[in-house]
């Protein structure tokens, strides 16, 4: 073939985009984006097979049915097999026409007969389905962000601030500030999940009034279930579920009780149940309906105006009252699964952040570099006659406390770490940048480096800790973490959340003496694990090191034009130095010397998020490797 004539495709419309079609071009990009790096990240292409185009302008890679090329006219290589587009696409074709692939549909159409497998619908029709509900999302959420965006440059001028995070803290008070800055950050969603902001059941007006990129605020009602027809979970230190809730939502209780006794009804007969809003018209009064008629499920009750954090389905209630955040269920597919919360997180929250918390007094919080926010109370419905735990997955809460942790007064900002990598409302940069710069113009190489060693270690350090010495794995992915910075924009900690899912490896901690129960239950897959301690190394490394520190290692190298691959040498030295401070404390060596071989020699274990997608599900745990980019000579 011949590709001396290979220029950019110009597309006739070009010169006709309004900023709307715009918006379309980015997010079509943006989905273009996600799809190539999780093809060649998870070997569903081979990259072995790009090769760069004769004329230099370029890469290609040989597509199977018809026989073509594809050319990719910028595509990066960043470490870990990530392969960036940020180019234009085209399809070469044999009779030495070229066609312009502007979107993810048309990529997949070439690509599909190329694949390592056939997906479960030959076409990936549902995927096409679900990046297009993405992209639809995406637009309405950057129309949004101009406008939030262009608000807050005029605020933060107004206070005279240092950039989004200084002024947060100026305007408001830490617990409020976090809660903002974590709404204003979910605007990039999951890093390279190609339906990364999916929500196939919702209309534009749902979307825009229920997520937490458009600022939203949602009440959350509470309703009553029978005490009887629940299965309570707490922390050691709550005598009472319903005490507990009247201690932390004191007018809101206050309401509730009185709706009952104006019923006539004990008080003391019922829990208080807090359900989502659109899980309440669209979900609980058709499915629970015999319960309703029953008089087992009071849906009147009052409301409670809350903000959803990133993750959509966990509130933090925004009125004076304050209160603990509140995990709920809504039946809605969002980015892979639907968002019920079922019994085995209800039972496993409350008892991993016991056993956590213990750790954490022990051990000073290792150095005082982590803290969590405890899930102290779940209830889950369970008919008292039927007994089944699977009933309850859509009638469900967790409470996670946030005394200590957003109301605080020792001048520790909490960032949630998809924020720092959203673009900040200057447009300078990544809003970690304003962090990194500290207000004296751009920063060094040498004190980007210096930033990135103290980020590092404030994530590895506890991480790596808590794994080794107790067999626990901290999901610290970008939305499940907070990084505290002090006054003077440094990252001193990690405050890390959501453990219904958590995953241990129980013979290490009953060796230091505690016991987990685990939740056994037909159907569910275990999170305790006995045998091999792999499933729990492989949840540390995909959410710790591929899904957060190679993305904020990323941002940064791109924003400072950084050389190579020194931030993932910082982070394997990070790495290296945890696992010195874990050794002394190690009975068994060899466990030692294996892990440390896994962290730092080995493939980085990471779940094969597309594949999955593709084959509809079938295997929650499919994985793949990527070639460890801290890969250190004689690990
Ligand atoms: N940067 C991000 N990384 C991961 N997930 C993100 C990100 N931004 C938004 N999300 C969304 O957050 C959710 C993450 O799911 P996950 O199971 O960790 O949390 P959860 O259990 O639903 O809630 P919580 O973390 O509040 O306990 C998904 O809906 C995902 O789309
Ligand atoms: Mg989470």
């Amino acid at each position: 073939m011949n590709n001396s004539s290979l220029a950019k495709p110009v597309r006739s419309d070009e010169a006709v985009f309004s900023p709307s079609s715009d918006l379309a071009v980015r997010a079509q990009k943006n989905a273009l984006y996600r799809l190539i790096r999780c093809l060649f990240a998870e070997g569903i292409l081979d990259p072995a097979l790009l090769s760069p185009a004769d004329d230099g302008s370029g890469v290609l890679f040989p597509v199977r049915e018809p026989r073509s090329m594809l050319w990719f006219e910028r595509l990066e290589r960043a470490p870990a097999n990530t392969l960036i587009n940020r180019g234009a696409i085209a399809l070469l074709q044999g009779d030495g026409q070229r066609r312009l692939i502007d979107t993810a549909d048309a990529l997949l159409d070439v690509l599909l007969p190329s694949f390592d497998f056939v997906p479960a619908d030959a076409g990936a029709e549902k995927l096409k389905a679900d990046i297009a509900s993405s992209i639809a999302n995406d637009m309405l959420a950057r129309r949004f962000r101009e406008s939030w965006d262009g608000a807050l440059r005029e605020e933060i001028a107004a206070a005279g601030a240092g950039g989004l995070c200084d002024y947060m803290r100026r305007r408001h008070g830490i617990r409020q500030a976090a809660i903002l800055l974590d709404q204003w950050g979910s605007l990039e969603g999951h890093p390279f999940y190609p339906t990364w902001k999916t929500k196939p059941s919702l209309s534009e007006e749902e979307v825009t009034a229920l997520s937490p990129e458009f600022a939203a605020v949602v009440p959350v009602r509470i309703a009553a279930l029978r005490k009887e027809m629940a299965h309570v979970e707490r922390m050691p230190h709550i005598a009472d579920a319903r005490q507990w809730f009247a201690a932390h939502y004191p007018e809101t209780a206050r309401s509730w009780a009185t709706g009952l006794a104006a019923r006539g009804l004990q008080v003391a007969d019922w829990l208080p149940l807090p359900i989502h809003g659109w899980h309440l018209e669209h979900h609980v009064r058709q499915h629970f309906a015999p319960e309703i008629e029953q008089g087992i499920l009071l849906l009147d009750g009052p409301d409670i105006a809350t903000r959803p954090s990133m993750s959509f389905r966990t509130m933090l209630p925004d009125g004076e009252e304050g209160g603990p955040f509140i995990k709920l269920p809504v039946a809605i597919w969002l980015t892979s699964e639907q968002r019920s919360l079922q019994a085995k997180s209800i039972h496993m929250g409350p008892r991993i952040s016991t056993v956590i918390s213990d750790i954490l007094a022990d051990e000073q919080g290792f150095g005082g570099s982590l803290e969590i926010f405890t899930e102290d109370l779940g209830i889950h419905f369970k008919h008292a006659e039927r007994q089944d735990d699977a009933e309850g997955k859509h009638l469900s809460v967790l409470f996670r406390a946030t005394g200590g942790r957003l109301e605080r007064e020792d001048g520790l900002l909490p960032v949630t770490v998809a924020a720092l990598l959203a673009r900040a409302p200057s447009g300078d940069g990544p809003l970690i940048s304003e962090l990194v710069d500290g207000g004296s113009g751009m920063a060094t190489a040498a004190a980007v480096v210096a930033f990135f060693r103290m980020y590092a270690r404030a994530v590895i350090h506890p991480a790596v800790q808590i794994y080794l010495l107790y067999g626990i794995a901290l999901e610290a992915h970008q939305q499940n973490t907070s990084i505290l910075f002090d006054r003077e924009g440094r990252p001193v900690r990690m405050l890390i959340r959501d453990f219904g899912d958590g995953r241990t490896y129980a013979p290490l901690l009953r060796a230091r003496g505690h016991d987990l129960r685990p939740y056994v239950y037909k159907g569910i897959l275990p999170t305790v694990f006995e045998d091999d301690i792999e499933p729990v190394r492989s949840f540390v490394i995909d959410a710790c090191f591929v899904c957060h520190l190679h993305e904020v290692a990323l941002a940064l190298t791109r924003h400072y034009g950084l050389a190579g691959d020194i931030l993932w040498r910082v982070m394997g030295e990070e790495t290296e130095r945890a696992f010195a401070a874990a050794r002394p404390r190690m009975a068994d060596a060899r466990l030692w010397h294996a892990e440390r071989h896994h962290f730092l020699g080995e493939g980085w274990s990471t779940r094969s998020v597309l594949r999955m997608h593709l084959q509809k599900y079938s295997n929650y745990r499919l994985q793949h490797q990527l070639p460890n980019p801290m890969g250190m000579a004689g690990a």
